[in-house]
């Protein structure tokens, strides 16, 4: 089997972050979500991935961050889209990768516990010419939605329905054989102006081909948003095994669920886990409270942090007021402004959202 794995799209609502990064470089836990994606597929027994990424710099940025996959022992293919035209468009252009392999599609803004071994192991196993996975979520229409048979077989599929029949989302997995390259080049774009997959698998339905629906039972996350950003690092972070292999000084309190990476210092500081401290970063006479990342090369000093994702080679210093449920980029600096007047002094990028008191 191969496995194809989306990372094209816009990220719009990841601005400003996915200005300058893909969205699927985001570290969870300090590690890209696009990285467990690989990992999950590789620990499932498939070695050979095709990427989807967009033609700018945020796929170059993908690029460069993957590599020929030799880290994992992966052969990585690159597939440039020159457009995010929807799910159904990536495969498309993804036809001569493929080939008439079966394959595993992946978005690579997608979260999931537990892995995806028993369902490559189910459809590897199986005549099903595709699986979809899905699993129960509070606001289905949000979400492509599955309306499944008594038998339990699958009726009809509905991308973001007003009045959803079910509560079954469609997870970003979705198996497939050779018969998906017919559905796709049969479907026309949606209102939005994307080639669906759920029009693709619908096709695939009416056509009477065989698609099993997993019902998948643990967590799973699409980091699309910044409070799903904040939410997959929430439930990486309780899985993680921690460690500390950096320094932490006699007047700290660092608690049982905290790794400190090789490098990092904390000095005169409370760190409550679970959280993750990044490579070479040092926590000076700070706070940080639970479900926070902060990634290699950063400075939280005389500041409190809490339930936050903060990027590289940023800091935090002489703050009064605690940050929380935040997403901080890349080479930021957040610090007390001694010059008069006394006031918010901000340059921040376009389309941020910052929370005052
Ligand atoms: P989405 O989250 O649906 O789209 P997006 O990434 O453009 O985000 P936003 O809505 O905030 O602008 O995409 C799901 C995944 O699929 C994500 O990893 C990006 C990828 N993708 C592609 O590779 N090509 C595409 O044409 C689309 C629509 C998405």
């Amino acid at each position: 089997m191969k496995a194809l794995i989306l990372s094209g799209g816009k990220g719009s609502r990841l601005y400003p972050l996915t200005y300058t990064n893909a969205k699927q470089l985001i570290p969870v836990a300090n590690k890209p979500v696009l990285f467990r994606v690989i990992e999950a597929i590789h620990d499932a027994g498939i070695d050979d991935m095709g990427i989807v990424i967009g033609s700018g710099e945020n796929g170059r940025k993908v690029r460069a961050a993957v590599g020929d996959g030799g880290r994992w022992g992966v052969k990585i293919t690159y597939i440039v889209q020159d457009e995010p035209k929807g799910l159904a468009h990536a495969v498309l252009i993804a036809r001569d990768y493929l080939s008439d392999d079966r394959f595993v599609m992946f978005l690579g803004d997608n979260v999931i516990e537990g892995g995806i071994s028993d369902l490559i192991r189910e459809f590897e196993t199986s005549d099903y010419n595709s699986q979809i996975v899905l699993t129960r979520v509070a606001e289905p229409k949000h979400y492509g939605v599955a309306e499944l048979n008594p038998d339990g077989s699958i009726k009809q599929l509905v991308e973001k329905p007003r009045q959803p029949k079910s509560d079954l989302a469609l997870v970003g997995i979705y198996m497939f054989d050779e018969h998906v390259h017919e559905a796709v080049r049969s479907i026309k774009p949606s209102w939005r102006g994307e080639l669906e997959i759920t029009d693709a698998i619908q096709w695939l339905v009416d056509a009477g081909y065989h698609v099993h629906p997993y019902i998948h039972r643990g967590w799973w996350i699409d980091t699309g948003k910044p409070i799903d950003m904040l939410a997959a690092n929430s439930k990486v972070l309780e899985e993680l095994t921690p460690r500390i292999d950096g320094f932490v000084d006699k007047d700290s309190e660092v608690d049982e669920r905290v790794t400190v990476e090789p490098g990092a210092q904390i000095i005169n500081s409370v760190v409550r886990g679970p959280t993750i401290i990044g490579e070479n970063t040092r926590i000076i006479n700070s706070y940080v409270g639970p479900f926070t990342s902060i990634y290699h090369d950063c400075l939280i000093e005389d500041a409190e942090i809490e339930h936050c994702i903060m990027l590289e080679h940023s800091q935090i210093s002489d703050v009064d007021a605690r940050i929380t449920d935040s997403l901080i980029g890349r080479n930021v600096v957040i610090s007390r402004s001694e010059l008069k007047p006394r006031a918010l002094k901000l340059t921040i990028g376009d389309n941020s959202r910052v929370g005052l008191i």
